[in-house]
């Protein structure tokens, strides 16, 4: 059976200015900020969706509804990068564990190539490409990523992101370091203080 997706995950972009994109999302469209990552020098995720992904930073801002847009950075971007289109992936929204692993085996039933399971700790993925090869993730959340409790990984966030987090910095803080998960996410999240 299709997947029956729950609207939008997030929507990934790229920037080349992740402190001027914190202060625009957050103080002129209001949306608060609820994942940091700062990806490990080594791409966690070779393959698996576009670019490489090595010592990126990953920022969602919740945008309503449990909508989020995300960002990476992106080095040697040209100044008008935004015009010709600055979409990176979107992921569509599942309910469940069980869901994503239906929906996995669903793509595979239509020859689909379809990624393992990709546990990201705040939320697991699988991507694939439409056949534009436009890059698409199915993902369901494992942390409530909101305003309240953020799911934060970037030790050292944008200078806008340390003052708007504040206390919730130490307080929500995990270290993603690689490791070595047979799934193909070579990452392990652990909680340094919550
Ligand atoms: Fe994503």
């Amino acid at each position: 059976m299709a997947p029956h997706a729950k609207g939008v995950h997030h929507m990934a972009f790229i920037t080349r200015d992740m402190e001027a994109t914190v202060q625009f999302y957050t103080e002129v469209m209001n949306f608060p900020l609820v994942v940091t990552l700062h990806l490990p020098k080594d791409d966690p995720f070779p393959g698996i969706t576009w670019g490489d992904l090595s010592d990126k930073k990953h920022y969602f801002f919740d945008c309503g509804n449990g909508d989020r847009i995300a960002f990476f950075t992106w080095s040697a971007l040209s100044e008008q990068y935004a015009e010709s289109g600055a979409g990176h992936h979107i992921a569509f929204a599942l309910q469940t564990e069980k869901e994503l692993d239906d929906a996995r085996d669903y793509l595979e039933s239509k020859g689909i190539e379809v990624s393992p399971v990709i546990n990201h700790f705040f939320c697991k993925s699988i991507y694939f490409k439409d056949p534009n090869g436009i890059h698409l993730e199915y993902s369901v959340y494992l942390e409530p990523c909101t305003p309240e409790q953020p799911f934060l990984q970037d030790e050292n966030p944008v200078p806008s992101a340390q003052r708007i987090l504040g206390n919730k910095q130490d307080q929500y803080l995990l270290r993603y370091a690689p490791g070595s998960a047979s799934t193909g996410p070579q990452a392990e999240a652990e909680v340094r203080a919550k």
